[in-house]
Formats: C-alpha cells, structure tokens, sequence
C-alpha cells in the first residue's frame, strides 16, 4: 500500500492532510514534536480508514538529527509532506534575533535540511513524491510579516529549484501556496472570509495536485490572481501601503 509522510503532524492542516490521504487508502506516518498529542489522531484515522498509521518523534529545528530520523522509518514513504511552520511575531522578531532565528529555522533551514535529505533517498529509488507548504507571503515582502515572509521566499525558491533537480531523477516536487487559512496559527487575526480556506480545502488541493502531477497549486484559484497583482505595485507606490 502506498504510504504518506506528514512532517508537523500536530497541525490543522496536517490532521485534514491526513485524514484526506487516509480516506484514499494511503498508509499514514505522522512526524510530530510531540507524538502524545498524535495518538486519538492516529487510532481515529486507523479504526475509521482501515489503513496503518504511526507516529514518530520530529523536531524541525534539530538539524542534525534529520537523516537520523529518516533512516529509522519502518519503511520509506511515497509521498513527504512538508507542513510544519512558525509565523511568530515580525516586531519582536526584529527586535530579539532568538524570534527571527526562529522563524528563519522553522520556515527554511529546517524544511529545506530534511527535504534534502529525503530527496537524496528518492533520488536514489528513482521514485517518490516531495509536497512543501509554502506560502503567498513569500511572493513580496511586507511590514506585517516580512520575516515569516522572507523565509518561506526562500522556501519557495528551494522547492522550485528542487523541482527541477530532481526531474530527471523521476521524483515529483509540488509547491503548495496558501493564501489565508483557518487554523491554530490565524486564530488571532481577522481573516476575510472570502478569501480564506478551509484546512480541507488545502487537503483536497494536495491530494489532487499529487495525483495530477501539477507543480505549483494555489488553492483558491484566485490568489495566483491576487498575488499577480501585488507582485507588480511599482515600489514607489508600494512602500507607502500598509499591508
Ligand atoms: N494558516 C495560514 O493562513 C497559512 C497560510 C499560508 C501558509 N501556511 C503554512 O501552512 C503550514 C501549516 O500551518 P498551519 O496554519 O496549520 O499552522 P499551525 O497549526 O500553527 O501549524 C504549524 C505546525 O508546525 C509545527 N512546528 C513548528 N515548529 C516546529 C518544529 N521545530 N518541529 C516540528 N514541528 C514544528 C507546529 O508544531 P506544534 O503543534 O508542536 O506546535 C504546528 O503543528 C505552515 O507551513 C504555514 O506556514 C499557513
């Protein structure tokens, strides 16, 4: 049976993610910082899907323990997930360099350490599937959340580049570009309604875009649309805007 794993199994998004591939048949492995909170989760998708899930210890920011982590699987899956990530707060951030670390670390080093390293097993397979959840924040820098943004900029540019490496090795990079979304990390801003996806929605978008082979996935159609245009404010007007 095909299997799938979720780095940052904790989060909203991961559970739909989770839930979605089990609901397809896929074997699920959830990697977590702390595999307790994992547990009703993972009995749930087992008695309700009728497939295997696991659940195993990941830190994202313990660089060196991820080839480790990865050796230690039972099985290697088809299908990695990248879903973990930290917004944090961008004036604190800027204020105590321990915040911007952090958001750095969680959103690039560490994403781009154990995609590394997993990329490096497929390539040598020949086969495999690699998903990152980066974000629209990364398309043009702005005052409310330029370091969470700047990070996953170079997120998104990891994953295109790995895209592109590993073509010709037989393996598959999606590059998932979220809008907002409704989950733990947005519960204390006001989100548009219209504008905002449901965790499921991202599920739904991943699954389809890992069984079509479509490279770069938006969700919500319309934020490539959205971004299109930010993208293309002429800077004069554009640092004078408050977004
Ligand atoms: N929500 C949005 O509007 C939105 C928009 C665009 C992109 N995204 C991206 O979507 C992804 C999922 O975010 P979410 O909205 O579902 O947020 P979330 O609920 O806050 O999830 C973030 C997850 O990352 C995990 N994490 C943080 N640091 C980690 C570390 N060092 N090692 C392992 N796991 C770590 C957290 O683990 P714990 O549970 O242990 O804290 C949490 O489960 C993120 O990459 C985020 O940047 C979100």
């Amino acid at each position: 049976m095909a299997s799938v794993l979720i780095l940052g199994a904790a989060s909203d998004m991961a559970v739909a993610i989770a839930r979605k591939f089990a609901s397809e048949g896929y074997d699920i492995q959830l990697a977590a910082r702390n595999i307790k909170r994992l547990d009703s989760l993972c009995s749930d998708i087992h008695i309700r899907s009728n497939v295997s899930c696991t659940a195993f210890e990941f830190d994202a920011l313990n660089f060196q323990s991820h080839r480790n982590f990865l050796n230690n699987l039972p099985s290697i899956p088809d299908i990695t997930i990248c879903v973990f990530g930290y917004l944090g707060d961008n004036e604190i951030a800027r204020e105590q360099w321990q915040e911007a670390e952090r958001v750095i670390h969680t959103n690039y080093t560490g994403a781009v350490s154990v995609l590394n390293a997993i990329s490096l097993i497929y390539a040598k397979e020949q086969r495999g599937t690699i998903v990152g959840i980066s974000s629209v924040a990364g398309e043009r820098g702005r005052q409310s959340n330029f370091m969470y943004g700047s990070a996953k900029a170079g997120f998104t540019a990891y994953l295109s580049g790995l895209r592109n490496r590993m073509f010709k090795e037989n393996v598959h990079v999606v590059s998932v570009q979220p809008g907002f979304v409704y989950t733990r990390m947005t519960e204390n801003l006001t989100l548009p309604p219209l504008l905002t996806a449901m965790p499921e929605d991202i599920a739904n978008g991943i699954y389809n875009a890992v069984k079509s082979g479509k490279n770069v996935v938006y969700i919500k159609w319309f934020w490539r649309y959205i971004m299109l245009i930010i993208r293309n404010i002429p800077e004069f007007i554009f640092k004078k805007l408050k977004l």
